[in-house]
């Protein structure tokens, strides 16, 4: 069943079509990968989805019910979360903290966001670093900290923009672990990721951006096998992407 359907979706900046007429549609408890070379308009889907930005055509459907241009909050409300690529953490406020302030604008009480709260820290191994500043973690555990904030209450639907880059492998393996079991619990995932391996594990499916348009989508195999996304991938001027398209079938 599909969660979030995403049809004909446009964005422009100056001259640039970073988001050209995209389709796809998000299925109720999948993990979703949305893959592509830099600067192909995976951050800008994600910004459109999540309501930072207003599209300049087309139409986002969750549950059948339309809510393109809606901004983020009332997004929050429906359970439609982000977290960037850059984490957004407020620095001066202990990990702790962090999270029941979080649960408290979800609309949890005090006591049930700390109850919550306790219980992500250990889940997400920050128990030795729960009461310093969040601006003094590392960007690891601040991105585990982003997890948490975002499901201290369960989201209809998670978007996670380059969740693994440069975070420590401890770490990734933690984040890897907590997305199995609350996508195991039916929680729905859209990834963003260049590392196709990790993809290659959480994934069933893809969609596959190059230049604003979607180029292929699909079984994740398929989606790596097509031409298209090969060519796209070759093509990219950093020279160590083409490797990360080799994973185990
Ligand atoms: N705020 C912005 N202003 C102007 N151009 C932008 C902005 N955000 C993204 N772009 C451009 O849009 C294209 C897609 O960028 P982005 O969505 O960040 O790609 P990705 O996340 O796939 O690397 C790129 O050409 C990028 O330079
Ligand atoms: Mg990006």
């Amino acid at each position: 069943m599909s969660l979030l359907s995403i049809e004909h979706l446009a964005v422009r900046f100056g001259g640039v079509a970073a988001v050209d007429d995209v389709s796809f549609e998000v299925r109720q408890g999948e993990i979703l990968g949305l893959i592509g070379p830099n600067g192909s308009g995976k951050t800008t889907v994600l910004n459109l989805l999540s309501g930072f930005l207003a599209p300049r055509a087309g139409q986002v459907r969750l549950a059948g019910q339309a809510i393109t241009g809606m901004p983020p909050a009332q997004l929050v409300r429906r359970g439609v979360l982000r977290m960037f690529q850059m984490t957004r953490v407020f620095s001066r406020m202990s990990a702790l903290d962090n999270l029941l302030t979080a649960g408290m604008a979800r609309g949890l009480s005090e006591p049930e966001s700390g109850r919550r709260a306790r219980v992500l820290v250990d889940e997400l191994t920050l128990g030795p670093v729960q009461y310093h500043d969040a601006g003094q973690l590392s960007g690891g555990q601040r991105k585990l900290l982003e997890f948490g904030m975002c499901f201290i209450e369960p989201p209809a639907l998670a978007m996670l923009d380059e969740p693994f880059a440069a975070v420590h492998p401890v770490m990734r393996e933690v984040m890897t672990g907590f997305i199995r079991s609350r996508h195991a619990e039916g929680a729905t995932f859209l990834l963003v990721s260049h590392d196709m391996p990790i993809v290659v594990e959480l994934c069933q499916r893809a969609v596959c951006m190059n230049a604003g348009r979607v180029i292929a989508a699909g079984d994740i195999h398929a989606v790596l096998k097509d031409h298209q996304v090969i060519e796209a991938y070759l093509g990219e001027t950093h020279g160590d992407e083409p490797a990360s398209l080799e994973v185990p079938s």
